[in-house]
Order: C-alpha cells, then structure tokens, then sequence
C-alpha cells in the first residue's frame, strides 16, 4: 500500500485576455489537474502514474511539466535526491487554450513545495512553475502558470524577472468560456504570429491594457466593455477558430463586457458583468455549435483568486 500524500489542485487559466498578450491572464474556478505527491521508496522524485492523458505525458521528469518544475524547486533545495512519488491526474484537456500545461506546472511545484513544508511563497515558486511550462511551449510567460498558481486577474510586468501584479477584480465579474473539440498547439499558434506589427496598432492596444487596468480598479464596466478590443493577435489567429466571429457577434449580442481567444485557442471568453449574461452566451454557443455539428464544452467561473491549492 502507497503512504498517504498530499493533493493538490491547480486551476485552468485564461491568458491574453484580449489586451495583454503574454503579459496577462486569469484563474477559473474549474476545470484543473490534480497533483498527488507522497513519501518515495527510491531515491529522486519519480512521476508513478499519469491519468486522464491517454499516453500523452512522458514519465521522465525531465520531460514532463509538473515534474520538471518540480525537480527545479529540488534542485534550488539541494534535495535531488529525496525519495518523492508524483501522481498526475489530469482534468482538462490539451491544446485547449485553457493553461493545461501551465496547471500541471503550477500544480507540480507547489505539490512538492508544500510536501516538503519548505514554507516558501508561491511568489518564490513561480519561476520554477514557468520553466516547467516553457518545457511545453518553448516560450517563457507566466500568463497562465501565474493564475493557475497564485489565482487572480495577474498582469505581469516583465516576464524575465516574473515582476507581476494581482489586479483588483470589480465584483460581479464572471466569465463564459466556449472550447471547441479541436486541438491547437500552442507551439503552432505562436508560430503563425507575425514578428512585426503595425505603430499605430500598438498604440491602440497600449490604450486599451492601460484603460482595462484602470477600469478594473475602479469597477467601470462601460470602460472595460471599450477597452477589451486586441487589434494585434485575435487578427491573426481567429482563423484557427471555426465560427470565431460568428461566435464573437452572438455574444457581445448577449451583453458579453468583451470577447477573444482564450490563449493560444481554441478556446474562448467571454467576460462578463453578471452571471444571467455569461449564461445567456453559454446558450449561445450551444446552439451555434450545434447548428454546425462541432462538440463544445463550456464553462461558467468567477474569477478564482485562490490558485493552486491543497485539498
Ligand atoms: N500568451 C500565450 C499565447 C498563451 O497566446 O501564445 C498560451 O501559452
């Protein structure tokens, strides 16, 4: 019989949120993985079982983002070599622009972190919960590892030195997220982006990340409503998304605040001032998918301000 661990959850995540592309995301109260971390019989940190993957993840440490930033945190620690079992059990789906891999990482880290009772900070975790990610994408930002490890509405400053902020969330905030059953890499989806962009573009989107920050601390939803419009990437890769415009009419017609991509897609979101309305384009999006034969999952959330957790 295996010793008893301890288990963690760490939410899925919504990153860009239209304005801050790598720079900013949120928490969702559900979907999440699950992270199992117990007491090892050999020594090292050994990844035992994965679940909900279908073969997908590597059991190697060193390949797979849940252990490798853990192994990271080990690492700082001077603690390689602790006999310690990882259990993944995934419970969202991949490449679904939801922060899959950023969860795993999150969950990882702060598994381990809070086994050993090292009584650091999730602030001082993250960069290991970010390098685990990088393993998955190939890029280092914290807009999904950041929520789904420290919850919130987080807008990162710098992504080299990780200087973040948690946003003051206006109550009543919620959102609908839409995932169609197509899988998007985000390798892929950051591939297609173009390197350069428009002056004038840039301005427009400077305009509106500083505007939906200060509308979040004031709770000016009519602010929001005007300042959640990204003319840099949804551009770009709306394509990857069937129906995304379709979809996007439907829900701003619902009285969604705004409505993007969720990541890298295919996902989408639709924020929103009160519960009704996030059902409202919840409905929406049943029928239009339907009509047109594509399977959907959706979610209803608050903003999750806990993050990763123990439970
Ligand atoms: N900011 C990232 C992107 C999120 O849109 O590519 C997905 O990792």
């Amino acid at each position: 019989m295996s010793k008893p661990g301890i288990k963690v959850f760490a939410p899925a995540s919504v990153a860009n949120v239209a304005v801050g592309f790598d720079i900013l995301g949120f928490a969702l109260e559900r979907p999440g993985d699950e992270i199992i971390v117990r007491e090892g019989t050999k020594p090292g940190l050994h990844i035992t079982d994965i679940r909900g993957a279908g073969g997908r993840l590597s059991y190697d440490v060193q390949k797979n983002t849940a252990g490798y930033s853990a192994w990271r945190l080990l690492e700082s620690l001077g603690e390689t070599q602790r006999p310690i079992e990882m259990e993944i059990h995934k419970k969202m789906p991949f490449g679904s622009g939801l922060g899959s891999s950023a969860a795993s990482a999150a969950g990882g880290v702060f598994a381990v972190s809070e086994f050993l009772r090292t009584g650091l900070s999730k602030h001082e975790i993250l960069r290991f919960a970010v390098e685990g990610e990088q393993l998955a994408d190939g890029a280092f930002h914290a807009d999904n590892v950041g929520p789904s490890l420290l919850g919130g509405m987080v807008l990162i400053r710098d992504n080299q030195t990780l200087d973040f902020k948690k946003l003051h969330v206006p109550h009543g905030l919620c959102v609908a997220v839409i995932y169609p059953h197509i899988e998007i890499l985000t390798r892929e989806s950051r591939g297609i982006l173009k390197r350069e962009v428009p002056f004038a573009d840039v301005i427009i989107q400077s305009g509106n990340l500083g505007a939906f920050v200060a509308a979040m601390y004031t709770s000016d939803f009519d602010l929001i409503r005007r300042s959640l419009r990204d003319v840099l990437v949804e551009p770009q890769r709306a394509h990857l998304i069937p129906h995304f415009y379709n979809m996007k009419e439907l829900a701003l017609g619902a009285g969604a605040l705004g409505f993007s991509i969720s990541g890298a897609g295919p996902s989408m979101f639709a924020l929103c001032d009160n519960t009704a309305k996030a059902e409202a384009v919840i409905e929406a999006a049943e029928k239009l998918y339907k009509t047109h034969k594509i399977s959907i999952n959706t979610y209803f959330s608050k903003i999750n301000q806990e993050g990763a957790i123990r439970f």
